[in-house]
């Protein structure tokens, strides 16, 4: 069996190993996680083995990194690129009660959890995190990065950007693109494009503020938008970036 290993050891890192433990697909070596007062526990009896780049002694093993959270959704893209794996390190973890389409595509590093859809044609892209219940419908563009919390909804044909976090239960109307490093607050409806680096909160919702200092750090890196193509080119193994 692949042999896997988790980088972080929160909340989306013990989910995800409960998906992959469901999925039956790769054994589980241990969570790598910088904090050295966990080196050496046991974090829902999986071992923390020892800081991030760990990952590099590990060569055999395949990866997904499983940090962040909503005061810092840019974390994962700061530790992919300080270990700067190759696309194929990555693995992407499917919970088996997520429903995938044929016609849909998953980039490398990214996790689906319990029962989420995605119904058409779905592009979601590398080191996305995908929560419980998420419904992602015909032709909706989830770029690298994104995280997608619990219930979330979106309509056909919408985008949401490099790195942008949207809220539990939050709905996003079809059509409708949540711009890079973006926040949708939880429980939000979403009817108008939401400009990149910018907090959206409320039904329906309006600018809150600018977004968090790492966020915007990110959207300083990197601006440009992604195109479709680039995209179906990254989730069949292009390179990360
Ligand atoms: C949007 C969010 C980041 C704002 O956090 P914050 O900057 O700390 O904002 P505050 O809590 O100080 O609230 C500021 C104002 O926005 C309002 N507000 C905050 N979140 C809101 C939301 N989701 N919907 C509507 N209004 C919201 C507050 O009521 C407050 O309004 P007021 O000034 O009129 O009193 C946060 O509330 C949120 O929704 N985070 C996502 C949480 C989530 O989805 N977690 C799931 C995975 S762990």
């Amino acid at each position: 069996m692949n042999e896997l290993v988790i980088i972080g050891a929160g909340g989306f890192a013990r989910e995800t190993v409960q998906a992959v433990e469901d999925a039956g697909e790769f054994k589980v070596l241990g969570h790598l996680d910088d904090n050295p007062a966990v080196h050496g526990t046991e974090v829902d009896g999986v071992p923390v083995l020892g800081g991030c780049d760990l990952v590099h002694d590990l060569p055999g093993a395949r990866v997904v990194i499983c940090v962040g959270n909503p005061r810092d959704y840019a974390a994962r893209a700061r530790l992919a690129r300080r270990v700067a794996l190759p696309a194929d390190r990555y693995a992407t973890v499917i919970h088996p009660t997520a429903s995938v389409s044929e016609s849909s595509e998953i980039g490398p590093g990214s996790v689906l959890l319990a029962h989420c859809v995605l119904t058409a044609a779905v592009r979601v892209g590398a080191h996305v995190a995908v929560m419980p219940h998420v419904v992602l419908t015909h032709d909706d563009v989830v770029e690298d990065y994104v995280t997608i919390a619990s219930g979330v909804r979106l309509g056909g044909g919408a985008r949401l950007e490099r790195g942008a976090y949207v809220g539990s239960g939050a709905l996003v109307r079809e059509s409708t693109t949540v711009g890079a490093w973006s926040l949708v607050g939880m429980g939000s409806a979403v009817l108008g494009d939401v400009p990149p680096g910018e907090v959206w909160v409320g039904s329906p919702a309006r600018r809150l503020r600018a977004a968090d200092a790492p966020a915007l750090g990110e959207l300083a890196t990197r601006t440009e938008r992604v195109t479709r193509t680039e995209l179906a080119t990254r989730t069949m193994g292009g390179p990360i970036t």
